[in-house]
């Protein structure tokens, strides 16, 4: 199934491969795209709603198996090279990158020792690897989740065993939490994992319920814009928010002790709660995921509905939470939001991801898209003196196997 779409990411790997480890017949050849969220940020790790969707381009991977135990890392554009055996897989901060497929690695081999996927350890016998992707890095596109999946489809394939994707997904995340150190929530593992050509995904995060929901935009492009802003300190201030969001449950629990996450109150339960919250920074920090969470359902019904006036007025209310309230955008996101939301023909816009810097996601006529990259173009590099980026999405499948 290997459409033009995906031409140059194989071509990449196959090229890199030959040349890292030579020719070879049994190569096979995974993909998992990039994501990008519509609304409900920093919503999932508060047990809330997120409405995601997978992007046509993302990481590939070449791979073939060894029989001596030993699993080797190349990518075409990490220098950093890295050979392990399965015996001995701890994290390394020269390893770089490749720290993000050597924690998969850990997390399939638990399961593997588990006994819950089936074949033990035993039938991970060691791989070379050979990576390329087009998900610009640290532009909050997930680019890492997108190594993620791709390493733990291609490694699981390999070993013969048919894991479930959302073990995969789940999985991905463990290796992200526990081995690589950043303790992010799980919309971006699902949304690469889970994606779907031409669909957004609800996902409720304390269960992991979800639904697809068509992507009904007919007459308007989804616009991607990247700041060029790379995501300083994203990692310090994330972990910031997760912990002032734990402090405001603590306090809302002394009245409501069953509360199990933020995503379980709403807007009317908060608003009789609130005064049990006295620092007002923390008070705000949960404002923001509570009419979050509601933005997002409210959003969903729009597009279902065929109202994306109301879809973009709710984008654009979610950035203005996300600057006034969470305090996550910075000056960059801000700078384009202000130019974006006036252009004549945008519908929506709003900071998409974890922010502080990273990419704004933008809903616009079709025949505004010209306009809107023009006008948006020169507004934000006057105010910023940086030029940012542009791509138009299409909306495509989760992680996969691409049989040539
Ligand atoms: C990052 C994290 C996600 C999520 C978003 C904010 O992308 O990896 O889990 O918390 O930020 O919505």
């Amino acid at each position: 199934m290997t459409t033009q779409l995906h031409e140059e990411g194989i071509g990449q790997v196959q090229g890199g491969f030959e040349r890292a480890f030579g020719k070879n017949k049994e190569v096979r050849y995974f993909f998992a795209p990039g994501r990008v969220n519509l609304i409900g940020e920093h919503t999932d790790y508060n047990g809330g709603y997120v409405f995601p969707a997978a992007l046509s381009f993302g990481t590939y991977v070449a791979v073939v198996p060894r029989q001596d135990g030993k699993y080797r890392f190349r990518s075409l554009q990490f220098e950093a090279e890295v050979d392990v055996d399965v015996t001995d897989i701890v994290y390394r901060k020269e390893d770089d990158w490749a720290n993000y497929p050597k924690g998969v690695l850990v997390q399939l081999l638990e399961l593997a020792g588990a006994g819950e996927a089936g074949a033990g350890v035993g039938a991970y016998q060691g791989a070379d690897l050979v990576y390329w992707g087009n998900v610009p890095n640290g532009a909050g596109l997930s680019s890492s989740a997108s190594i993620e999946l791709a390493t733990a489809l291609a490694l699981s394939s390999l070993a013969g065993l048919v894991i479930p994707t959302m073990e995969l997904v789940k999985l991905s995340q463990r290796a992200e939490n526990r081995f690589v150190g950043v303790n992010c929530g799980i919309m971006d593992q699902f949304a690469v994992g889970m994606g779907k050509q031409g669909h957004a995904m609800m996902l409720k995060c304390d269960t992991l319920d979800y639904a697809y929901v068509p992507l009904a935009i007919e007459g308007c492009k989804l616009i991607i814009t990247n700041t060029n802003k790379r995501r300083g300190l994203a990692d310090s201030k994330y972990n910031e928010r997760r912990q002032q969001c734990e402090d405001g449950l603590e306090a809302i629990r002394r009245e409501l002790p069953q509360l199990a996450s933020l995503g379980e109150l709403s807007v009317d339960a908060w608003e009789q709660v609130r005064g049990l919250i006295a620092d007002p920074i923390i008070a705000n920090r949960v404002e923001h995921i509570v009419r979050e969470d509601d933005r997002v359902l409210r959003a969903q019904a729009s597009l279902a509905a065929g109202d994306l006036t109301t879809f973009g007025e709710l984008m654009k209310q979610s950035h203005e939470s996300l600057r006034d309230l969470y305090e996550v955008t910075g000056f960059e996101l801000d700078s384009l939001f202000a130019v974006a939301k006036d252009v004549d023909g945008c519908i929506g816009t709003r900071m998409t991801g974890a922010g502080f810097g990273g990419c704004n996601v933008s809903l616009v006529r079709e025949e505004a898209v010209e306009r809107f990259m023009t006008q948006v173009a020169d507004g934000y590099t006057r105010a910023t003196g940086l030029a940012p980026s542009f791509y138009i999405c299409d909306i495509g499948d989760g992680a996969h196997e691409i049989v040539l």
